[in-house]
């Protein structure tokens, strides 16, 4: 398994990682996603030779708090340590910072085994068109 550091991910192997899932993404959608990993401040990726098999972002400021999104392990590669692995190399990125994130409901057990603390009051969301 080799890690990279780059932004920019091909949308091709976006498409397949997710497909693991069974998720399905049109062009439109492989484009934003492309877009928001180009657009933050550290990116992660894992690779079984030319294949994706996991990825992170991270959003920061440098200085007080971070943002991890969009964590997700290619399903046939799950349960060997590679979201740990991705999930703190943000972290060790930037080792002064506190990181917050949102879990998933299938991510909560991972992150509990982590020992992340669950903030109870840290998300308030505010959506579009209010
Ligand atoms: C959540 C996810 C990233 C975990 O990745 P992973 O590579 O399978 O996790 P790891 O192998 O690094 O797991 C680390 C530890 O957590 C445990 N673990 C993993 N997923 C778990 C879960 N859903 N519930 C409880 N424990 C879990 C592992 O068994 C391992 O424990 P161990 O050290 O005792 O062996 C992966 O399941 C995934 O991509 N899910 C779909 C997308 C998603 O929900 N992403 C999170 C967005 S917030």
């Amino acid at each position: 398994m080799k890690y990279k550091s780059s932004k920019l991910l091909n949308k091709k192997d976006l498409k397949e990682l997710l497909l693991s899932e069974g998720i399905g993404k049109s062009e439109k959608e492989l484009k934003s996603i492309q877009d928001s990993f180009r657009n933050s401040n550290a990116v992660f990726s894992v690779w079984d030779g030319k294949k994706l098999v996991g990825i992170i972002r991270g959003l920061t400021d440098g200085i007080s708090r971070g943002l991890a999104l969009d964590l997700f392990v290619h399903k046939k590669y799950r349960n060997k340590g590679l979201g740990e692995k991705l999930l703190f190399k943000i972290f060790r990125k930037y080792p002064s910072l506190k990181w917050h994130l949102k879990s998933s409901k299938m991510a909560r057990g991972f992150y509990k085994r982590l020992k992340l603390i669950k903030d109870e009051e840290l998300w308030f969301t505010y959506k579009r068109g209010r």
